[in-house]
């Protein structure tokens, strides 16, 4: 880091982020008494916060606050606190415990039955019993308590996500000369949509008590100055420099794409046993392992528009007999949140679409498609990447989408291309792939069959294109960014 982006950063930081950057798990039935290392296990989370944060918080030190997932969380902390990472214990790790019906109004709640699908544009989806808002508001203090407990008059803390809009608000009262980030994580709606949002007033008083709020795309920072326009009558919206006036505070709303740890995925694939992971992922269901893959890598969540995808399989196999038995389609799948009924039923239909497709086309020589849910270690994702011949990223929304930066990181071999939905954040910034409406099945099918036929100079020239716009991203970069929007 050279001496002006450091100036940039403050000299010390709160981060307040819902997951955790490491969890500790029972390895076995914990003894009683002492707790010595063996009976716990140190896992350490892979999301894009993470992989962007905690570099920083090891260089500065400082606290970061999240949920203690699970009982050794909390068993090895001491009040809650435990020095992080394991070995380096470069800062703290403060956990906040939250009691089942906390998780259920909070994090199944509110936040994603009403956040979520607002945000996502998916607003009949949205539900907000009396109850979902009420423990978001207890749990949005009891962060903002925990704040306060571990910092002093001129700190810096940064709220990381739609789980946090209310505790800005909170610290500020008793902190008003601390300087009070937040990234807003996914997309940020128009104010018609915005509309829809119930206590969606005091979702914009909580926010705005922070300095700087950075959000992934220009349109997602202008629809949120938009929104505080259309909403708080008392506050002074100047669309030009994008800076809100409101409760004594200025607040700056900002564009500031996220992007990934390039270094970290480019040595992860280079490093990859390419031959292990074709035998571990395709082995046992594919007749011929050394087949061409093409492959889609989510959580299951409704906005991510797999079933049109299945579609555009479906479609272009019908209309291309000859592509049947070209290529393999593999779908890395995460369960994800399924306290909730839309999730629930999301995977039933994402399962039975990809039985009902290999029924349709498979034969004795060729499965069409695959689909998993095992765990994979990020070793073993960059080398399904690298293998990949073509990536379907085709959510419906997304504040960004980091699979999108991944795939043509981990490409390695200069072979590879991107089909993407021009509705996820990464299409404003990355040049090189192949853009699709995502709810247009032929389209989609269209562009994979031009992803599989580029030829060669083309596709060399995309994949560069890709890779030299997603290194200018690095998550190195989008800290120093947010820390340099401070100053103005
Ligand atoms: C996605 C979004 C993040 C969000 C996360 C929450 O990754 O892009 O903005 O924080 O989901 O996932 P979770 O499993 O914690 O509900």
């Amino acid at each position: 880091m050279n001496q002006s982006s450091a100036d940039a950063l403050p000299e010390s930081l709160v981060v307040v982020s819902n997951r955790q950057p490491y969890s500790h798990e029972w390895t076995a039935d914990p003894v009683e008494g002492a707790i010595t290392t063996d009976d716990v296990a140190v896992t350490t989370a892979t999301g894009g916060v993470t992989s962007a944060l905690d570099p920083l918080m090891r260089s500065l030190g400082g606290t970061w606050v999240a949920w203690a997932s699970g009982d050794a969380d909390m068993a090895v902390a001491d009040e809650g606190i435990v020095a992080v990472p394991p070995g380096e214990e470069s800062y703290d790790l403060k956990r906040v415990p939250l009691s089942d019906e906390e998780i259920e109004g909070y994090y199944h709640g509110y936040a994603n039955q009403v956040l979520w699908p607002l945000c996502h544009e998916e607003s009949g989806r949205i539900w907000a019993k009396p109850t979902y808002w009420e423990q978001y508001r207890v749990v949005n203090e009891r962060f903002a308590k925990a704040v306060r407990d571990v910092t002093d008059r001129e700190d810096t803390v940064w709220f990381q996500d739609y789980h946090f809009a209310l505790a800005p608000r909170r610290v500020r009262t008793a902190r008003p000369d601390a300087t009070l980030h937040h990234f807003w994580h996914i997309p940020w709606p128009a104010p018609t949509v915005f509309d829809h949002c119930p206590r969606g007033e005091a979702v914009l008083d909580g926010l705005l008590a922070c300095d700087v709020i950075g959000f992934h795309t220009e349109s997602d920072a202008d629809h949120f100055r938009r929104c505080v326009e259309a909403t708080l009558s008392d506050a002074t919206v100047d669309l030009d420099d994008g800076v809100v006036r409101y409760e004594g505070t200025e607040t700056r709303a900002v564009a500031n794409p996220l992007g990934i740890d390039v270094a970290g995925i480019r040595s992860r694939a280079e490093n990859a046993d390419t031959g292990a992971v074709r035998r571990q992922l395709l082995g046992d269901t594919v007749p011929d392992p050394s087949i061409p893959v093409v492959v889609g890598v989510e959580r299951l969540d409704y906005s991510k528009g797999i079933p049109e995808r299945i579609a555009a399989l479906d479609h272009l196999w019908e209309r291309r007999p000859d592509l049947r038995g070209a290529f393999t389609y593999v779908q890395k799948a995460s369960r994800t949140r399924e306290g909730i009924a839309d999730y629930r039923r999301y995977r039933q239909d994402v399962v039975a679409e990809m039985q009902r497709i290999n029924e349709r086309y498979g034969t004795d020589d060729w499965h069409p498609a695959v689909y998993t849910e095992r765990r994979l270690s990020a070793e073993t994702l960059a080398g399904l990447y690298r293998v990949a011949d073509a990536a379907l990223v085709t959510p419906h929304r997304d504040g960004m989408n980091l699979v999108a930066h991944e795939y043509p990181t981990a490409c390695v071999d200069g072979d590879g291309a991107l089909v993407l939905s021009e509705l996820a954040g990464a299409a404003t910034r990355l040049d090189g792939a192949l853009t699709v409406n995502p709810h247009d099945i032929a389209e989609i099918a269209d562009a994979l069959e031009r992803a599989l036929e580029l030829d060669e100079r083309d596709r060399r020239d995309r994949l560069d294109r890709l890779q030299a716009s997603i290194e200018a991203l690095d998550s190195t970069n989008w800290v120093e960014r947010q820390f340099r929007a401070d100053s103005g």
